[in-house]
C-alpha cells in the first residue's frame, strides 16, 4: 500500500482533503487487544520490550485506520537512567524524589543509544512495519520535573513551583538536565526514523502566565530550536492564557485542548503561524453518535479555517472509552460514515 503521507502535508503547511485523524494515547488500556498483551507483564516490562511495543503501537492503525502511530513508551522512560527509581502503580510512581540541589546535581544527561536502546529498537521496528507516518515523543522538561520533584501525581504539584521560587539553582540544575536529556532523547527518534516529533507539556497549565514565560518557555524553546530533521508537535495541556508566549516558540504544530476553540487558539498564537492538533472532548467518545457527531463537526469546520489541522481528541482516551464509538468518530473524520 502507498505510504499515507497526509499527516506530513498538513504538517508542511500543505493543503488536503481531509484533516489526518489520531488520538492521544490511541494505545491502551480501552483496546482488548492490548489489555491482553499487558497481562502477561509489568507496563515497565512492556515498555522495554522493542517486540510488545511495535505490536501494541499497530493494534490501533489496524483497528481503526488511524493516519499515524505514537511510538508506545511512557514520557518517564528517559528518567529512569537519569538516576531515578521508577515504577507504575498504575500512574507513575518516583522512589527517590529531587528535592535539593544536592539531588538535581546527582542527575545525569542521558545518552539516549546507551541508555535506552529500547526505545530506537522500536522506532526502527516500527518505521519498517507501517506505511503511515510515524511519532516520536518526549515529555517536556516541567511535566517530567513535576513528577520528579513530586514523586508522584498530584493535583497542583505544588512541590516544585515552591522549588522554583525557594531554591531556582536546584530548579534550574533540573530543568538544564532533563532539557539536554530531551533534546538527545527527541533527536535520537528523530534519526532512528521517527517521522515527527510531539512533546507532552501536561502539567504547563498549573503555573501563571508569569511563570511559565520565565521558568518553563526558554527551556521548551531551547529544544524546539536544537531538534533536526522532523517537525515538532507541542502540546502544553491549560495553556490558553499563555499562548501568546506559546506563539514565539519555532515549531510546526500545536496541540490545543479541548476548552478552547481552534480559532481562538489560532488568534491568542498568532493567526495561521502554527497547523492546529485537537480537540474534541475525550468524555464525549461516551455520549452518544449525534452528540459526537455535533462536536466534531464544529471542530472540522474550524479546522478548515486554519493553516492546518490535525483531528485529535483534546487529551488521552480514557480507559473505559467504547471502542465502537472510537470506530466512529475515525470514520466520520474520513467522510465514511
Ligand atoms: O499515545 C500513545 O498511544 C502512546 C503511549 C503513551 C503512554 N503514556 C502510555 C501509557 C504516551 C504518549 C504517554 C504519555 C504520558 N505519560 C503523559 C503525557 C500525556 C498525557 O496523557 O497527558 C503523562 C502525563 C504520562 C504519565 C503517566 N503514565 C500516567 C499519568 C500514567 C497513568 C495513567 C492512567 O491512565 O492510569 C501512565 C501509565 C501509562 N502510560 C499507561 C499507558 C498505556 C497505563 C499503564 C498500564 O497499562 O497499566
Amino acid at each position: 500500500m502507498a505510504f499515507n503521507d497526509l499527516l506530513l502535508k498538513t504538517l508542511n503547511g500543505e493543503k488536503t482533503d481531509r484533516p489526518p485523524v489520531w488520538f492521544m494515547r490511541q494505545a491502551g488500556r480501552y483496546m482488548k487487544e492490548y489489555r491482553e498483551v499487558r497481562s502477561k507483564v509489568t507496563f515497565l516490562e512492556l515498555c522495554k520490550s522493542p517486540e510488545l511495543c511495535t505490536e501494541v503501537t499497530l493494534q490501533p492503525i489496524r483497528a481503526f485506520g488511524f493516519d499515524n502511530a505514537i511510538l508506545f513508551s511512557d514520557i518517564l522512560i528517559p528518567v529512569e537512567p537519569m538516576g531515578i527509581k521508577l515504577d507504575f502503580d498504575p500512574a507513575p510512581v518516583i522512589a527517590n524524589p529531587v528535592r535539593t540541589l544536592a539531588d538535581a546535581d546527582k542527575l545525569k544527561v542521558i545518552d539516549p543509544y546507551k541508555d535506552v536502546p529500547f526505545v530506537m529498537e522500536t522506532v526502527k521496528m516500527l518505521v519498517k512495519a507501517l506505511d503511515v507516518p510515524l511519532i516520536g515523543f518526549s515529555g517536556a522538561p516541567f511535566t517530567l520535573a513535576c513528577y520528579m520533584v513530586e514523586g508522584r501525581g498530584s493535583k497542583n504539584f505544588e512541590n516544585i513551583k515552591i522549588m522554583m521560587h525557594t531554591e531556582p539553582k536546584a530548579y534550574a540544575v533540573l530543568m538544564e538536565k532533563l532539557t539536554a536529556s530531551t533534546i538527545k532523547y527527541l533527536q535520537a527518534q528523530i534519526d532512528s526514523g521517527a517521522h515527527v516529533a510531539q512533546m507532552f507539556d501536561t502539567w504547563a497549565g498549573i503555573l501563571s502566565p508569569y511563570d511559565y514565560e520565565k521558568f518553563v518557555f526558554p527551556y521548551v524553546a531551547e529544544i524546539a530550536d536544537s531538534l533536526k530533521g522532523a517537525p515538532l508537535i507541542y502540546f502544553a495541556k491549560d495553556s490558553y492564557s499563555f499562548f501568546d508566549t506559546i506563539g514565539k516558540l519555532k515549531c510546526a504544530g500545536i496541540g490545543v485542548d479541548w476548552k478552547t476553540k481552534l480559532t481562538d487558539a489560532d488568534e491568542k498564537l498568532g493567526r495561521g503561524k502554527f497547523v492546529l492538533q485537537g480537540n474534541f472532548d475525550p468524555v464525549l467518545l461516551f455520549g452518544t453518535k449525534e452528540a459526537i457527531k455535533e462536536q466534531a463537526e464544529k471542530i472540522l469546520a474550524e479546522g478548515r479555517t486554519l493553516k492546518g489541522h490535525i483531528f485529535n481528541l483534546g487529551h488521552g482516551i480514557l480507559p473505559p472509552t467504547p471502542v465502537e464509538n472510537v470506530d466512529y468518530l475515525v470514520k466520520l473524520v474520513k467522510g465514511l460514515a
